[in-house]
């Protein structure tokens, strides 16, 4: 393993420490490496009106926006247990808004950070829709 990855690891077990997940008793850490070599991480944060909740990896984006970075390498995710986390469809939309056009890795691990899944962006949402799509319609 490199110890870039450990880092991310550790990054998105800390998070996945601060989730508030009282109602799903499911808490997620993801941590997010950038081009620049920085890890920006995220916990999902869930509400009593359920639909509101977000997911970890979407806070893991915010963090990154709001450093200034655009351009996601990989992305890990831990769940609290060893059935593989993988993201929801909103995320892998979110996640795919700022992967660059090879895609981005995307690694799933268990409770105790060991790898269980290793895919990319592309695996994850085939045939998307993302930002050239939009210029395309709007270059007409
Ligand atoms: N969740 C995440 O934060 N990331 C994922 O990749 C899958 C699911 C959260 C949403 C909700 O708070 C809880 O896990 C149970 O679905």
């Amino acid at each position: 393993m490199t110890d870039q990855l450990d880092a991310m690891i550790k990054a998105a077990r800390d998070a996945r420490d601060l989730a508030y997940a009282p109602y799903s008793k499911h808490p997620v850490g993801a941590a997010i490496l950038t081009r620049s070599g920085h890890i920006y991480a995220g916990c999902n944060v869930e509400n009593a009106a359920y639909p509101l909740g977000a997911c970890a990896e979407t806070g893991a984006i915010s963090a990154m926006v709001m450093a200034g970075e655009r351009i996601i390498d990989h992305v890990v995710v831990i769940g609290p247990g060893d059935v593989a986390c993988t993201p929801c469809g909103g995320c892998r939309q979110k996640i795919r808004e700022f992967a660059p056009a090879e895609g981005c890795k995307v690694t799933i691990c268990g409770r105790d950070g060991q790898v269980l899944l290793e895919t990319d962006s592309h695996a994850l949402l085939p045939y998307s829709f993302g930002p050239d799509n939009v210029h395309e319609m709007q270059d007409e």
